[in-house]
C-alpha cells in the first residue's frame, strides 16, 4: 500500500559511493545534513563541492507530499503538463479543510458536506495521476508521512511548511509552494540553496515533567523565531539518541518556528523501533545495513564547532518544562518561575480557558499517553478540569490505538471534545465564536505549533501559549497559566489538596498499532480513464488554461498598474484568510491580487489609476479593464517583493490578469522564480533610483524584448503622462531554460511540448 521499499533500497544502494565521493570532494568528514543532500543530487555523482548559504544545487527529492489546501492549485498545474503519471511517489492528505465544533462525528460529516466537491477532486486527480489519497479524517499529513513514508536518509519535499516534521525519521524533508512540488511531479529536478548547518548537541536525559516540546521551545528561545532561517538543524548527542523518534518528530517540526530549512536527526534504536511498530520492518532492515550513512561521520559530533556553522549545547538533564507565547513561539517562561509577574505586567489573562492537545507537532501515541496519565491522575486525585480540553489526534491509526487502549475514553471521562484527526483548531478551523472579531480576551495553552494572533480561532484577543501535552493536561485542571505542577497543589472536590505526580506513558503501543479503517485510496494502475469533473459554475475550483506566451508586440503599450510603496509580500499579493477558499480557483482567487499593496501615489491600498477613464478602483478591477483592452500592465515595486511564503498564487494571479512584467529594486527568490515559471517578466532597477522616476500615468515600451538573452539587460522606455521620457534598464536573472519558460507561455507550457 503505502511506501515504496524498492525506493528506498535504491536509495541506500547508491549512497556508499556518492556519500564517500562527497567526503572526497569535501576534503573532510561529513554531518549527516550534508550525507543525505549530497546523495540526493540530481546529476547524480558529487563533482564538486557546494557553498553553505550561497550556492543554487538541483536535488533530486524521493517522495512529495500535498496537503488539502495547497494540492488543490499544485494538482491544476500539474495536469497542465500533459504527463501520464507523476515522476515520483506523492501522496494527498485531507486534513486542513475540516472545521472543529461538535466532535469528531458530526465535524467530519459536516466538513464532507461543505467541501466534498475538493475532496472529490483530489481523489479523482490523484486516482488519474498515481497519487495515494489519505480521505478526510485518516489524519494530519506530517503524522501519516511520519507512519508509512519517512525513512532515514531520504529526502522529500512537501506543500506544507510542517513537512520538516520527518526529519524525527531522520529525512531530510522541506516544506515548498506549489510550483516546485509540480516541477517535482512533473519529473524536473528541484532547486535549493545548499544550507548552512547549525548543530544541536543534546546532553543528558529527558525526566519528570520535561518532554521533547520543551527542547524546541527552549532552541525557538535560544535562535528567535528567525534564527533558523536558511539551515538545516541537525540534533545529536546522548539526549537525542535516549528520545523517542515520535518525540524526535516534535523537535523537528517546530524548526518552522525557527524558520529553519528542516531539522534532522541521525538513525538510531528509537527509528528502527519506530519502523518496526509501523509495520516496516523491511526499511529498518535496509537501514540497518547502511547504518554509518545515515548520521555523521565520527569526528563530526566530536568536533562539532569544526564542522556546523554553529553550535549550540542543551542539557536535558537540565531543562524544565517551558510555556512560550503569546503571539510568538520564541517567548519563553519557565514553568515555576516569573509567569505570574509576567502576565501581570502584560495584561495576559492568567485564567486559562481552553487546552487543546494534537496537531501534527504533538499528537503521537506517546504524547496522548502523556497527557492522559496527567487526566487519568487528575479523575482519580478526585479533581475536575477548570479549563474546557480538546483532543486532535493525529491519524486514525493513532486514534484507534488510543481508543482501543482506553487513552480517549480517559479524555472523554472529563468532557474533553475529541475532534476528528485533522488541523482543526490549529489553522483556525475552529468555531469557536459566532463572531470571532468581536470575541474577548482570553488565555488558551496547546501543544500545537504556531500561536501568531488568531491562528487558532481567528480571535485577535485570543493569547495563545505553547506547552507540551501533558503540561497543557494539567494547566486545564488548574485553569491557570502560572501553575506549577511539579509543586502547586490544587483543590478537590473533597476540599482536599493534592498534587499531580510526575506524567508516565508510552513511546509505543505496548499491544502495537491497530487499526481498522486507516482512510487511504490508492491510486488504480492505470488511471488514464479517470474523468477528473469540476463543475463549471463551481466556485472553488476551476481547471487552468494554458497561458498565452506574451508577445513581443504587446509589450510597446504596456500600462502602470501599482507602484508598491515599501514592503509588499506574498501576503500582499495573495492574502490569506477568507480567501483560502478560493485556493483551487485561479479567476475568483484574483480579485486579491495586490489588494494589500499600497499604492505609492496615495498610500491607500486596493486604490489606484485606470488610465483608460482616469478613474479610481480596486487593483483586480482595474486590471480587468486593462485585460478586457488587451492592454498588458506593469507591477513596480521596492526591495525584497514577493517575501513571505512561496505561495505560487501570488505569482499566477497578475500573470492570469494580464499583468506582463514586475520592476522592482530587489525580489525574494522564491517569489521570482515563481514569476519566471508562470511565463512573466521579473525585472530589477539597474539603477534603483529609477523606481522614484515612475509616474501614476506611465506607458512603458520594452524596446528590446526581441533580443531577450541571459545576463543581457534590458531597456524600456517609459512614456510619462506630459509626453516627457525616461529610458530604465532592467536587469534579470533568466538563464536559456528559463527564457523558453517565457517564450513558451509557462514552464509548464514547456514541459507539455517536450513531452508531446
Ligand atoms: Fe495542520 Fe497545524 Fe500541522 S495546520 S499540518 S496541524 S501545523
Amino acid at each position: 500500500m503505502a511506501f515504496d521499499i524498492d525506493m528506498i533500497k535504491k536509495v541506500y544502494a547508491q549512497m556508499a559511493e556518492r556519500v564517500d565521493k562527497a567526503r572526497d570532494v569535501v576534503g573532510k568528514p561529513l554531518t549527516l545534513s550534508e550525507k543525505i543532500l549530497y546523495n540526493h543530487l540530481w546529476d547524480g555523482m558529487p563533482t564538486k563541492a557546494f557553498t553553505r548559504g550561497k550556492d543554487y544545487v538541483d536535488f533530486a527529492p524521493d517522495r512529495i507530499a500535498c496537503q488539502d489546501a495547497t494540492a488543490q492549485m499544485a494538482l491544476l498545474q500539474f495536469m497542465q503538463a500533459g504527463k501520464k503519471n507523476v515522476a515520483v511517489p506523492t501522496t494527498v492528505h485531507c486534513d486542513h479543510l475540516i472545521q472543529a465544533k461538535q466532535g469528531a462525528k458530526a465535524d467530519l460529516k459536516h466538513a464532507n458536506e461543505t467541501s466534498s466537491e475538493v475532496f472529490n477532486f483530489l481523489e479523482s486527480v490523484s486516482n488519474k495521476y498515481g497519487i495515494g489519497f489519505w480521505a478526510p479524517g485518516a489524519g494530519i499529513i506530517h503524522q501519516v508521512v511520519l507512519e508509512n513514508y519517512a525513512f532515514p536518509g531520504g529526502m522529500m519535499i512537501g506543500t506544507d511548511s510542517h513537512t520538516v516534521n520527518a526529519g524525527g525519521l531522520g529525512m531530510v524533508a522541506i516544506g515548498v509552494g506549489g510550483a516546485d512540488a509540480v516541477d517535482v511531479m512533473a519529473g524536473m529536478a528541484w532547486e535549493l540553496k545548499f544550507p548552512k548547518l547549525i548543530g544541536v548537541r543534546l546532553t543528558g536525559k529527558l525526566s519528570g515533567w520535561t518532554a521533547p516540546k520543551d527542547v524546541i521551545l527552549k532552541v525557538a528561545e535560544i535562535l528567535t523565531a528567525k534564527g533558523g532561517t536558511g539551515a538545516i538543524v541537525e540534533y545529536f548527542g546522548p539526549g537525542a539518541t535516549a528520545m523517542s523518534c515520535t518525540g524526535k518528530g516534535t523537535i523537528c517540526n517546530m524548526g518552522a518556528e525557527i524558520g529553519a530549512t528542516t531539522s534532522t536527526f541521525g538513525y538510531d534504536e528509537s527509528m528502527e523501533r519506530y519502523l518496526r511498530a509501523t509495520e516496516r520492518a523491511d526499511v529498518a532492515d535496509a537501514a540497518n545495513k547502511v547504518k554509518e550513512y545515515l548520521t555523521a561521520d565520527p569526528e563530526v559530533y566530536a568536533n562539532p564547532e569544526q564542522y556546523f556553522d554553529q553550535v549550540i549545547e542543551i542539557n536535558l538533564s537540565e531543562l524544565g518544562p517551558l510555556l512560550n507565547g503569546p503571539f510568538t513561539p520564541d517567548l519563553s517562561t519557565e514553568v515555576g518561575t516569573d509567569m505570574t509577574e509576567k502576565a501581570t505586567k502584560n495584561e495576559w489573562p492568567l485564567q486559562v480557558e481552553w487546552g487543546l492537545i494534537g496537531s501534527c507537532t504533538n499528537s503521537s501515541y506517546e504524547d496522548l499517553s502523556r497527557a492522559s496519565s496527567i487526566a487519568q491522575q487528575g479523575i482519580d486525585k478526585g479533581l475536575k478540569i477548570k479549563s474546557e480540553l480538546g483532543i486532535n489526534p493525529g491519524s486514525e491509526q493513532v486514534r484507534y490505538t488510543a481508543e482501543r487502549d482506553g487513552i480517549l475514553g480517559i479524555f472523554e471521562d472529563l468532557g474533553a471534545k475529541i475532534f476528528t484527526n485533522a488541523c482543526g483548531p490549529c489553522i483556525g478551523q475552529w468555531a469557536r465564536y459566532e463572531d470571532p472579531k468581536n470575541a474577548p480576551k482570553n488565555s488558551i495553552v496547546h501543544s500545537f505549533n504556531r500561536n501568531f494572533a488568531k491562528r487558532a480561532d481567528g480571535n485577535p484577543n485570543t493569547h495563545a501559549f505553547v506547552a507540551s501535552p501533558e503540561l497543557t493536561a494539567a494547566i486545564a485542571f488548574a485553569g491557570r497559566l502560572d501553575f506549577n505542577p511539579m509543586t502547586d497543589v490544587l483543590i478537590n472536590e473533597n476540599g482536599e489538596e493534592v498534587r499531580f505526580d510526575e506524567p508516565t506513558g508510552w513511546e509505543l503501543p505496548p499491544k502495537g498499532f491497530a487499526v481498522e479503517e486507516n482512510g487511504y485510496v490508492a491510486p488504480m494502475e492505470d488511471g488514464s480513464g479517470v474523468e477528473v469533473k469540476v463543475a463549471s459554475d463551481s466556485e472553488r475550483l476551476q481547471l487552468l488554461t494554458p497561458f498565452e506566451p506574451i508577445k513581443d508586440e504587446d509589450l510597446s503599450n504596456v500600462k502602470l498598474l501599482i507602484k508598491a510603496f515599501g514592503k509588499c509580500t506574498t501576503d500582499h499579493i495573495s492574502m490569506a484568510g477568507p480567501w483560502l477558499r478560493y485556493r483551487g480557483h485561479l479567476d475568483n482567487i484574483s480579485n486579491n491580487c495586490l489588494i494589500g499593496a499600497v499604492n505609492a501615489f496615495n498610500m491607500k491600498t486596493n486604490f489606484v489609476k485606470n488610465q483608460l477613464d482616469g478613474d479610481y478602483g480596486g487593483v483586480p478591477d482595474t486590471q480587468r479593464e486593462y485585460k478586457k483592452n488587451g492592454i498588458y500592465s506593469i507591477v513596480v515595486g521596492d526591495h525584497n517583493y514577493g517575501e513571505g511564503s512561496s505561495r505560487e498564487h501570488a505569482a499566477m494571479e497578475p500573470r492570469h490578469l494580464g499583468v506582463a512584467a514586475v520592476l522592482v529594486k530587489s525580489f525574494a527568490r522564491i517569489h521570482e522564480t515563481n514569476l519566471k515559471k508562470q511565463g512573466m517578466l521579473g525585472l530589477t532597477f539597474a539603477n534603483e533610483a529609477d523606481y522614484d522616476k515612475i509616474q501614476e500615468d506611465d506607458t512603458f515600451n520594452f524596446v528590446d524584448i526581441s533580443e531577450f538573452a541571459p545576463d543581457k539587460p534590458l531597456t524600456i522606455e517609459v512614456t510619462h503622462a506630459d509626453g516627457s521620457t525616461d529610458t530604465i534598464v532592467a536587469n534579470h536573472t533568466y538563464n536559456e531554460a528559463q527564457i523558453d519558460w517565457y517564450r513558451e507561455g509557462s514552464a509548464l507550457n514547456l514541459i507539455k511540448k517536450q513531452n508531446k
